[in-house]
């Protein structure tokens, strides 16, 4: 019988593609993929590190790896991804029943593992290539990632992430292109562009071969078969007005744009070395109103960043009210081994972080639900993605503006309809749709 692998995946949307890339491998080896971690030979985690609250959840579940390993030590545990590399060999004092840990850019190392007789536990973490090259097992088949660059040349002074995926490289354009023609040939209709920070994309790219971020999305564009584009995230410091027109201009680029806040106060964003004040992002806010009016804006907030006084959180509070976003990831300041903010002195006491997110819930709630009250009774186009997760007669898919939609009709996954929008809550809008059509 074939061996057996089960991938549990922690963290953002680069890790759920990196885990894709973890399944595509193993599968091109010959290993079947386990509905259940306890029937697999092979047990891995792609992890996280970005809060405290994703290291905790992670280290629960290596518990229970310890576990069936104890039951049948021929099992491998095998961690990847952020958190192994900010701990490094450090896993395997800890945790000794761990046989490879792998950083975010060593994964194609855990076939090179799996193949050797090595009895030894490995460990891997210099950054060697993109997990892009690797073959891929896609979650759903119209819709695929596109990893434009790894890393990120940024230093605020809350996060991680440079430690972990290093310094910012970005792909060959030609090879970005052929991966896209051929996720179009394999059938996805909607891809996202993936990096730390998509618009610095081509910087560091040689001479011949250097081309800017709008240019990168106008070039995915004319790909035949692709209906739409997302890419996350952008960095409000390097949104140049030709990415924003290109939303009004490029037929398959979607209406929603991501563009991370962290703080509406120009004091904290400058503790955080962010590079951009309040007046600047607003500044980006105004010119994605006047190119592209029905853009969806969803954005990222700290709460209880050192420092932070209640005058700076009002503030924070008022670009809320102001851009009325259509959603919002919001988040409670977590202190991050060797970060520059998490030695600072003032940190926020922990009630106050609390008491200040339970008002930024309310404020972005309430905004978001007035603004999704523009989308009742217009027909939007949904890609279908299933059925609904509240309620199995309806089925469930996203607009251009990756708002969810719930609705009544008759429909394929993958397919595209027209839904009549007759509700809309903060989160979620609902309607009836007319019968699927094959191409935007
Ligand atoms: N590269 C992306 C996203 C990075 S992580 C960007 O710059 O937008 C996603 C979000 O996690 C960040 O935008 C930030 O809001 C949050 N985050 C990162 N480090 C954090 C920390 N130490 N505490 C709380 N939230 C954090
Ligand atoms: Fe972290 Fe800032 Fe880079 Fe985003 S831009 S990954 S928040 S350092
Ligand atoms: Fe987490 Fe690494 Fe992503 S720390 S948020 S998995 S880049």
């Amino acid at each position: 019988m074939a061996r057996r692998f089960h991938v549990t995946t922690f963290g953002c949307q680069m890790n759920v593609h990196d885990s894709e890339r973890m399944r595509g491998m193993l599968s091109s080896l010959g290993y079947e993929e386990a509905s259940e971690r306890e029937e697999a030979d092979v047990i891995l985690f792609n992890t996280c590190s970005i809060r405290e609250s994703a290291d905790s959840r992670f280290i629960a579940h290596l518990g229970e790896a310890k576990r069936l390993k104890s039951e049948d030590p021929t099992r491998v545990v095998g961690v990847g991804g952020c958190w192994a590399q900010s701990v490094k060999d450090e896993v395997f004092q800890r945790f000794p029943f761990v046989d490879v840990a792998f950083g975010p850019g060593q994964i194609h190392k855990l076939a090179e593992f799996l193949n050797s007789d090595s009895l030894s536990a490995q460990g891997y973490f210099e950054f060697e290539d993109f997990s892009g090259h690797l073959p891929t097992r896609r979650e759903r088949e119209f819709q695929g990632w596109l990893q434009i660059s790894q890393g990120c040349n940024c230093v605020c002074s809350y996060c991680i992430v440079p430690s972990t995926r290093g310094r910012e490289v970005s792909r060959d354009p030609f090879e970005l292109i052929a991966e896209a023609e051929a996720l179009a040939g394999d059938g996805v209709r909607e891809v996202t562009l993936l990096g730390q920070n998509v618009n610095s994309y081509g910087r560091e790219l040689p001479k011949d071969r250097r081309i800017s971020f709008a240019e990168l999305l106008a070039m995915v564009d004319a790909v035949e078969g692709i209906d739409r584009i997302r890419y996350t995230s952008p960095h409000p410091k390097d949104m140049k007005e030709d990415v924003i027109r290109a939303h009004a201009d490029l037929p398959a680029l979607c209406e929603q744009i991501h563009l991370p806040l962290q703080s509406g106060s120009s004091a904290i964003l400058k503790r955080m070395r962010r590079t951009y004040d309040r007046r600047r992002y607003m500044d980006r806010v105004a010119l994605i109103r006047e190119h592209v009016p029905d853009c969806a804006i969803t954005t990222d907030i700290i709460v209880g960043f050192p420092g932070e006084t209640e005058a700076d959180f009002e503030q924070t509070l008022e670009v809320v009210e102001e851009v009325a976003y259509d959603g919002a990831f919001t988040f409670v300041f977590s202190p991050r081994r060797e970060t520059e903010a998490a030695t600072m002195a003032e940190q926020v006491p922990h009630p106050v972080k609390v008491e200040r997110m339970e008002r930024l819930i309310e404020a972005v709630q309430r905004r978001a639900a007035e603004r999704a009250r523009r989308f009742v009774g217009r027909t939007m186009e949904v890609l279908v993605e299933g059925t609904s997760r509240t309620d199995p007669t309806k089925l469930r898919g996203r607009t251009r503006h990756n708002k969810a939609v719930n609705f009544e009709g008759v429909a394929e996954s993958g397919q595209f309809v027209d839904v009549e929008i007759d509700s809309a809550t903060s989160q979620t809008l609902s309607g009836v749709s007319a019968p699927p059509h094959s191409a935007p």
